[in-house]
């Protein structure tokens, strides 16, 4: 199969990009603006990189579509503070943009994966209702459960919004014209590469190169609003494993929603700290390592107006298991270290 995999420079792209290779099976075009994970995965293998933007020239993004089978769509702003800080902009890259890659799909009778999120479900029932998450485990179930998502005010929604209405597109895409679709909602995939660190790169990552960073350099561990509520953590290769399944098996997959999730690797975030601060302390620590602080800092503080959090994602696995025969098979202290490992390592290189 030729594969067009656009945002394979990311986290996700380049940790697919290097098993793609490795498989040998697929042509690959990567494409992204910026390359330094795909060449921190790949090392020398030969690869076929287009450097580009997507929000650029039409006709070109057309006739890469064109020439490939299946297009991959992971092309996103997936930062939170960006949904705060840079709402437009998340709207017009992860649905206006996204769009018309998944209309040049629907005109070539392309097969598109697209990347959506398991934010699309928002905040639990229990949380619409007034009641504590904590005390109604509600796993998410794809073609089943009703996304709830916050006011308007709370502009954190819009990238749950952009990439619900691109999968309702898709949806109606598929009824009218036959578009030949699969929809991956990633539930938190962690491992190398993830993001920079802040002391690395200005910005702000996800959760877990904050605390990284904490445990590296010394910053401090911010709990935001006390660090209440809940995730449920993937590793990367699990998480693979799972796509290359969707990206062989396209007639299992057609017109299919598949949440990619590990509901036992669930924890709240004052527990992740506390597990990343246990496993450094006794699989890392070297003598003159920082002792990060532990704090708690409100979300508005953090991430300014607007915000509001998920408050639990417990996924249902179910038709990834049934269709695909997969399962995730890491626990959350394995994915963890390995991951630590990862920034771990590259840090006591640099010296
Ligand atoms: P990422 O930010 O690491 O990767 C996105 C990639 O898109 C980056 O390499 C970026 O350079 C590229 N990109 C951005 N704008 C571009 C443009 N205009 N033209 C070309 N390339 C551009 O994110 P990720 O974690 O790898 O996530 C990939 C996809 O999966 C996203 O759609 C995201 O919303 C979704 N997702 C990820 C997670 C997760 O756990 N990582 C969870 C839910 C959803
Ligand atoms: C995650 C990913 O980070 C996004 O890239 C992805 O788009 C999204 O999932 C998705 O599923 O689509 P989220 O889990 O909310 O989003 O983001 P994180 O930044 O990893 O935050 C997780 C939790 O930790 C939140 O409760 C947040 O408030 C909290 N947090 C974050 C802290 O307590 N401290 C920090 O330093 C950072």
């Amino acid at each position: 199969m030729k594969i067009l995999l656009l945002g394979a420079g990311g986290f996700i792209g380049a940790n697919l990009t290097e098993r793609l290779l490795r498989d040998g099976k697929h042509d690959i075009t990567a494409l992204d603006i910026e390359r330094d994970k795909l060449d921190d995965t790949t090392g020398g293998a030969k690869l076929n990189y287009v450097e580009f933007d997507i929000r650029g020239d039409e006709k070109k993004l057309e006739e890469l579509a064109v020439a490939h089978d299946v297009v991959i769509d992971l092309v996103a702003r997936a930062n939170p503070s960006l949904y705060v800080s840079n709402p437009i902009d998340v709207f017009k890259l992860n649905f206006t943009e996204n769009l018309k890659i998944a209309e040049f799909c629907v005109k070539h009778k392309r097969r598109i994966i697209q990347f959506s999120t398991c934010e699309v479900y928002g905040i639990t029932a229990a949380r619409a209702f007034g009641k504590s998450s904590a005390e109604f485990p509600q796993p998410f179930i794809e073609d089943e459960t009703p996304l709830i998502m916050g006011p308007i005010k709370n502009h954190r929604w819009i990238y749950a919004c952009a990439k619900q209405l691109l999968e309702r597109v898709l949806h109606a895409y598929g009824i009218e014209e036959g578009l030949e679709y699969s929809i991956i909602r990633p539930f938190n995939f962690i491992g190398p590469r993830i993001d920079y660190l802040p002391s690395e790169q200005t910005g702000n990552p996800r959760v877990f190169s904050h605390f990284m960073n904490g445990l590296l350099y010394g910053t401090d561990i911010k709990l935001v609003d006390g660090g209440v509520n809940f995730r449920a953590y993937t590793y990367i290769d699990d998480a693979v494993d799972c796509i290359v399944r969707i990206i062989d098996r396209p007639d299992a997959c057609n017109r299919e929603i598949f949440n990619i999730g590990t509901p036992e690797n669930e924890v709240t975030i004052k527990e992740l700290a506390a597990r990343m601060i246990q496993i450094f302390d006794r699989e890392f620590r070297q003598p003159g390592d920082p002792r990060p602080r532990v704090v708690s800092v409100s979300s508005e503080e953090f991430y300014g107006k607007g915000y509001e959090d998920c408050d639990r994602r417990i996924p249902n696995v179910d038709k990834a298991r049934k269709l695909l025969g997969w399962k995730s098979e890491h626990d959350l202290d394995s994915v963890l270290f390995h991951t630590m490992k990862y920034f771990v390592d590259k840090h006591r290189a640099r010296g």
